[in-house]
């Protein structure tokens, strides 16, 4: 019987692209509903979240693709400048302190960066 619930793998950008700017932004459609999420690096580890900040659900970029703060250290957002750790999310600056981005599951298969949704 197959699994309903089973997740999948979505290709978002490459590593390539990735390596432009350090952060990515992507759109997937499920359902034909957009689902908004970024991909950041640091060194050779990749991360994911859901783009939607906990602070006022808004999307986090500056511009297209830019997530990071100046130094790279930080995912900042362009509302307010809540920050978060690269590798796990959790904002330890700004209105949200505490509280984290939905962190989504990253595959590198080759040079391309996939999601799992
Ligand atoms: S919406 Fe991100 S800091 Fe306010």
């Amino acid at each position: 019987m197959p699994n309903k619930n089973k997740q999948r793998l979505f290709p978002v950008c490459t590593q390539e692209e990735l390596n432009v700017l350090n952060s990515k932004e992507f759109i997937l459609y499920q359902n034909n509903r957009p689902y908004f999420g970024l991909v950041v690096q640091k060194d050779d580890e990749i991360f994911a979240y859901t783009n939607s900040c906990p602070h006022q659900g808004r999307m986090l970029q500056w511009k297209k693709d830019r997530f990071l703060n100046k130094d790279a250290s930080r995912i900042m957002c362009a509302a307010h400048g809540a920050m978060f750790e690269l590798h796990t999310g959790i904002c330890d600056a700004g209105p949200c302190v505490g509280k984290r981005l939905k962190p989504l599951r990253v595959v590198r298969e080759n040079s391309v960066i996939q999601i799992e949704l």
